[in-house]
């Protein structure tokens, strides 16, 4: 048998697995832009609402992305618990959303870097119908840096884990209960694009926000056929306190922007980072980039702010020596 004799044998079921695939593929392109058209176009931002139990629990509700959950659960209905550590803070934002949405305002002042702190919120929470929790309170590294180096790393390490990961696994214990009872509710559990992949210099934050990913995804699972939604938000930068952005851009965009559009994703989503330009960046860094040209880069970007940092704080302090010495100078003239 030829070549030619072979190739006109194949033709024929060549043709065939080649115009499968292509109607595969085709029906796959159409499937994700239909389901992409569903969530950053048309959203299900309709399905919190205060039937799910009229109140919503939010930690860290005083500023950046958790201050903008309460404003925005507050303007569906929703009566709202804020948990924070200051209570001026959050005397002002309950004052706030009183005022604007016409709602009932509870706090509770609590540090999340302690761990003896949850009786206190129980007890605070007692007898209230929960429809939502948001776990968003969370805090990262003053600047990133290698993890032997890291200022008072003892408590570093307690305060981070406390803070980022034992508040989202005994917030949803104190909750979670009740919600299963009802058989409605929703948890949404703020992790980071930080957890997911390693980001050197800011290695423990990015570590505990992949167990709140993980944590999330498990619970789902676990609890789906409950009637309970628990959805990981997975957030690239946004412009708040934290991340010192002052000037908000399509890629970092004001808490008031990403939450907008992440709302509109719950139930349509598990896992999400919430908003469509970070839904790109996710994919670009998970699917088309390899895992270890992402984690080169973010040491590489982690590592040059980390000089920048210390050579700001640097002239920061040779700037107040000399100020100190010229103060001292004219003092002591002066008491000459
Ligand atoms: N911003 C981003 O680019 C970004 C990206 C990915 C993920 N995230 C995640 O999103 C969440 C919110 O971030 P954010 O940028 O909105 O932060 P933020 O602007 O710094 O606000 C944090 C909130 O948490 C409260 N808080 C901080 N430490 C606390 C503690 N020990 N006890 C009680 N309350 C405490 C703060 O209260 P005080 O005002 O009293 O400190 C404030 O209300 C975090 O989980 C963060 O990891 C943020």
């Amino acid at each position: 048998m030829t070549w030619l004799d072979l190739l006109r044998v194949t033709e024929t079921p060549f043709f065939w697995v080649g115009g499968f695939t292509v109607v595969l593929l085709s029906l796959w392109v159409l499937h994700r832009l239909l389901q992409g058209f569903r969530i950053w176009v048309l959203g299900n931002g309709q399905l919190l609402s205060p039937k799910l139990g009229q109140w919503a629990v939010v930690t860290g509700a005083t500023d950046g992305i958790g201050k903008v959950y309460a404003e925005e659960l507050a303007r569906k209905g929703f009566s709202m618990m804020l948990i924070s550590r200051s209570q001026d803070k959050l005397d002002d934002v309950a004052r706030q959303l009183e005022e604007q949405y016409k709602v009932k305002t509870k706090t509770i002042a609590v540090d999340f870097g302690l761990s003896d702190i949850y009786p206190k919120i129980e007890a605070g929470l007692a007898g209230l119908e929960i429809g939502v929790l948001v776990n968003n309170v969370g805090i990262s590294y003053p600047y990133p840096e290698y993890f032997l180096h890291i200022p008072d790393l003892d408590n570093f390490i307690t305060n981070m884990i406390n803070v980022n990961i034992t508040s989202v696994c005994q917030m949803t214990r104190l909750v979670l209960p009740r919600m299963v009872e009802r058989s409605k509710g929703v948890v949404l559990n703020i992790s980071s694009a930080s957890g997911m992949y390693p980001v050197p210099l800011l290695t423990v934050y990015s570590s505990s926000k992949a167990f709140v990913d993980f944590f999330s995804r498990g619970l789902q699972e676990e609890y789906k056929a409950k009637g309970i939604i628990v959805q990981s938000v997975l957030p690239f930068f946004v412009a708040t306190k934290m991340t010192r952005i002052r000037k908000p851009t399509l890629d970092k965009p004001t808490p008031e922007r990403y939450v907008a559009a992440e709302l509109g994703t719950i139930g349509l989503q598990d896992q999400t980072n919430g908003y469509f330009p970070h839904a790109v960046m996710g994919w670009l860094t998970t699917v088309l980039v390899p895992i270890q040209l992402v984690i080169y880069f973010g040491a590489r970007m982690n590592r040059a702010q980390r000089t920048g940092y210390l050579k700001r704080r640097k002239m920061r302090e040779l700037a107040s020596q000399s100020n100190g010495k010229r103060d001292g100078k004219r003092d002591g003239l002066k008491c000459d």
